[in-house]
């Protein structure tokens, strides 16, 4: 894995936005949808933005959001009112602006070296729990802009509840496979979202190397779509979740271990700058 310098590239970007809609989609969840002329022309999937929620001290840090959406002149993030700062988030309306720095961070399988999304016979699999499923709408939304049949992606979401399975509707309109889980049964499988795709990886005939796996969401479930893709020999992206305060490498409170070919066997990757989205195998998830 190679190792990325901190600081601001060149491909970010600090803008004052504007607020353009705010919705509130599920209980506590909200996408709110600001104008960006360069932060969103340059968004890729898996990549975030640190939103400074408020003009004052409290909160003081910026908060990390990944892209649900973007086209070259908005963008929308997804949120889950959890905080302070989200807090201040859902009570923004139309004409309100905030400050925002981005697009920070790698992004998903778009490295050729991976044989990311320009292999039109791949079969796409995303694995999402929470708040970590819009970078994969994202992600899938610019795989079928760029001619990847929806019949080649897979998507599996896990929630507590149905009224937690967020953005549901809208990937059922991009007619991608859909596969739901949710803890009480109350939609689709009752138990971990892992168990379909489990399932899926068992009965399917395409071989592993035609298979690329992607998943965000709570690092549990991250751990076991990654032991899963290890057992069945897939390649498999996960995008980590972790705080960050600065977003370009200067505070280096969002590191993760990593394995490393070093006298330790492993090392500490800073999230925002080599992230958030690594290779499964790659993190040290004990
Ligand atoms: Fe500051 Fe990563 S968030 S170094």
């Amino acid at each position: 894995m190679k190792k990325l310098k901190p600081g601001l590239k060149p491909s970010m970007y600090k803008e004052i936005c504007k607020v353009l809609s705010q919705e509130k989609v599920a209980p506590g969840h909200f996408v709110l949808t600001l104008e960006s002329p360069k932060i969103s022309k340059n968004a890729k999937p898996g990549q975030f933005v640190q939103i400074l929620c408020a003009d004052s001290t409290e909160p003081l840090l910026p908060r990390p959001f990944s892209f649900l959406d973007a086209d070259s002149k908005k963008f929308s993030i997804l949120y889950h009112m959890v905080g302070k700062g989200t807090e201040i988030l859902s009570k923004l309306k139309k004409g309100d602006t905030l400050s925002v720095l981005g697009p920070c961070g790698n992004g998903f399988g778009l490295r050729i070296e991976d044989g990311g999304w320009r292999i039109g016979k791949r079969q796409y699999l995303m694995v999402g729990g929470g708040v970590g499923i819009p970078p994969l709408y994202h992600f899938s939304k610019q795989l079928i802009k760029n001619k990847i049949s929806n019949k080649n992606i897979y998507i599996f979401l896990g929630a507590r509840d149905k009224s937690l399975l967020l953005h549901e509707k809208e990937f059922k309109k991009l007619g991608v496979h859909l596969y739901l889980a949710t803890d009480d049964g109350s939609c689709g499988h009752k138990g971990f979202v892992t168990q379909p795709l489990e399932n899926f990886l068992s009965s399917i005939l395409h071989p592993p190397s035609s298979i690329r796996i992607y998943t965000c969401g709570p690092t549990p479930m991250m751990k076991a779509v990654s032991k899963i893709a290890q057992k069945f020999e897939v390649p498999c992206e996960v995008s980590v979740e972790v705080p960050m305060a600065c977003g370009f490498g200067a505070c280096l409170g969002c590191a993760v271990t990593v394995r490393d070919e070093g006298s330790t066997g492993h090392r500490h990757a800073i999230a925002c700058c080599e992230g958030p989205v690594f290779r499964g195998e790659s993190i040290v998830w004990d």
